[in-house]
């Protein structure tokens, strides 16, 4: 491209002295001049450039084409091997950045003056293998579309809350923020929230981008990652969420992921982790003995060539969950070396059977609930977390919640 640009600007300048027979040594030297100029300015800005930034900020189809190049190697040969994807992940520290042999075409590797050669080809047609309809894309490189990389650090939490929730939302990360959210000090200790999206495609998907950048900017509570935000995906969105915990908030003592049609008592959760273990601890609704699902048409179903068992692994139901913040860095090294499954709390529960760590029963059995539990104020306040009926006013049961008296 460079080259082409050259000849176009050199060509009219060289025909155009042909004339002028006298002037042609003056012109041609100060045209050799201009070209030097020229040349040293491409030269100076390809070495400015910083190829990193030359990626959009998102663009599904041009990543994806990436990703589907890079799904190869990373189910092939980095499954196996010990590269954490979020150690590979913010690379602004260029001889810091040891990337192995993930043969991530988009990295630069040790020496910056390689630059140049590592400028993102357009994508070459490798077929594409998909990982089939019972796992995920992952490990992988997902990227940060919308960040709040220092807060954590910043606000120092004891807890932080991380929702998943699909991009178009809205109304369910505002009833969270008008209640349980918007609670920021508990019994003395600092909590935060966030919300985890992916990416929406398709129609009033850049329309919705927009409007998802400005809910950011008023709240500063939304982390978006680069992968397809839907059900099938919620695997992915948990491990990115454990990179991210680990990467920025691994200062906290606790994480709590919480789906969003949730119900969250915050001071008996609070109560319950100033008595619990400080590390390798996972707990929430803890299944034992699951059967899995054989039936083809459960929302759940793994076929028995993915997993020939007939019972899972323990683990804590994906409704809501808290872990110890050792755990998310664990959890992530023990994910290479576990099929990804696309039934997120199952895939933790494999993670933490790999590492040897049984998820923690909760103090009591009315702590955690995957059935909704009817609202009223002596219920609510003796529980934990609860699912909530998709008709229930959550709104105005907090509010008759948060008023003084008794509750009982
Ligand atoms: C880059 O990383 C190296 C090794 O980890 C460290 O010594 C150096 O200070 C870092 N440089 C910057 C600019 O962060
Ligand atoms: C990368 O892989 C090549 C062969 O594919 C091997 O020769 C080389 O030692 C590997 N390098 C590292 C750092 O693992
Ligand atoms: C980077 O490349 C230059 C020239 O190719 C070389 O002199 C230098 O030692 C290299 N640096 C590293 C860190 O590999
Ligand atoms: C999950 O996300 C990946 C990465 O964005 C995407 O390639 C894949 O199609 C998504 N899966 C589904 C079922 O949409
Ligand atoms: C949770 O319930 C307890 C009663 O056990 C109550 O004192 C407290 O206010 C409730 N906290 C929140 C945040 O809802």
């Amino acid at each position: 491209m460079l080259e082409s640009v050259l000849a176009k600007e050199r060509m009219p300048t060289v025909d155009a002295v042909e004339p002028a027979e006298g002037r042609r040594g003056f012109i041609w030297s100060r045209c050799r001049c201009l070209f030097f100029v020229l040349v040293l300015g491409a030269v100076l800005f390809v070495c400015s450039m910083d190829f990193e930034e030359m990626k959009p900020d998102w663009n599904p189809t041009w990543l994806t084409s990436f990703k589907k190049l890079n799904l190869i190697s990373s189910l092939t040969d980095s499954r196996d091997s010990r590269t954490s994807s979020s150690a590979l992940r913010r690379t602004d520290n260029i001889t810091s950045t040891k990337v192995t042999n993930t043969s991530n075409t988009l990295h630069r590797t040790s020496n910056s003056s390689e630059a140049p050669q590592q400028k993102p080809e357009p994508p070459t047609p490798v077929p594409y293998q998909s990982p089939g309809p019972y796992l995920v894309e992952y490990p992988y490189e997902y990227h940060f579309v919308i960040n709040e990389p220092t807060t954590c650090e910043q606000q120092k939490p004891f807890l932080v809350l991380m929702v998943p929730v699909a991009p178009h939302n809205r109304a369910h990360r505002d009833v969270i923020r008008s209640t349980w959210g918007g609670e920021s000090l508990v019994l003395g200790n600092v909590v935060k929230l966030f919300f985890l999206l992916g990416l929406q495609t398709g129609e009033g998907a850049e329309q919705l981008q927009e409007q998802l950048l400005q809910e950011s900017k008023e709240h500063r509570d939304l982390i978006q990652s680069d992968f397809l935000d839907c059900y099938k995906n919620l695997t992915i969105k948990t491990m990115v969420m454990l990179e991210w915990l680990d990467s920025h908030c691994s200062g906290a003592s606790y994480a709590m992921k919480i789906d969003s049609d949730m119900f969250l008592n915050l001071s008996n959760l609070i109560r319950m982790l100033l008595n619990a273990p400080k590390t390798n601890y996972m707990t929430g609704l803890v299944a034992r003995g699951g059967a899995v699902l054989r039936d083809t048409t459960s929302k759940w179903y793994v076929p028995e060539e993915l997993y020939s068992n007939s019972h899972y692994p323990p683990y804590a139901l994906g409704l809501g969950y808290v872990l110890s913040l050792d755990l998310p860095k664990k959890l992530v090294e023990a994910s290479r070396h576990v099929k990804p499954i696309y039934i997120e709390d199952v895939f933790l529960g494999f993670c933490m059977q790999h590492m040897g760590i049984d998820p923690t029963n909760p103090p009591n059995g009315y702590s955690f609930n995957v059935f909704p539990v009817q609202y009223s104020r002596c219920a609510y306040s003796g529980l934990v977390a609860t699912t909530t009926h998709a008709h229930a006013d959550r709104v105005k049961n907090w509010e008759d919640f948060k008023k003084p008296g008794p509750y009982c």
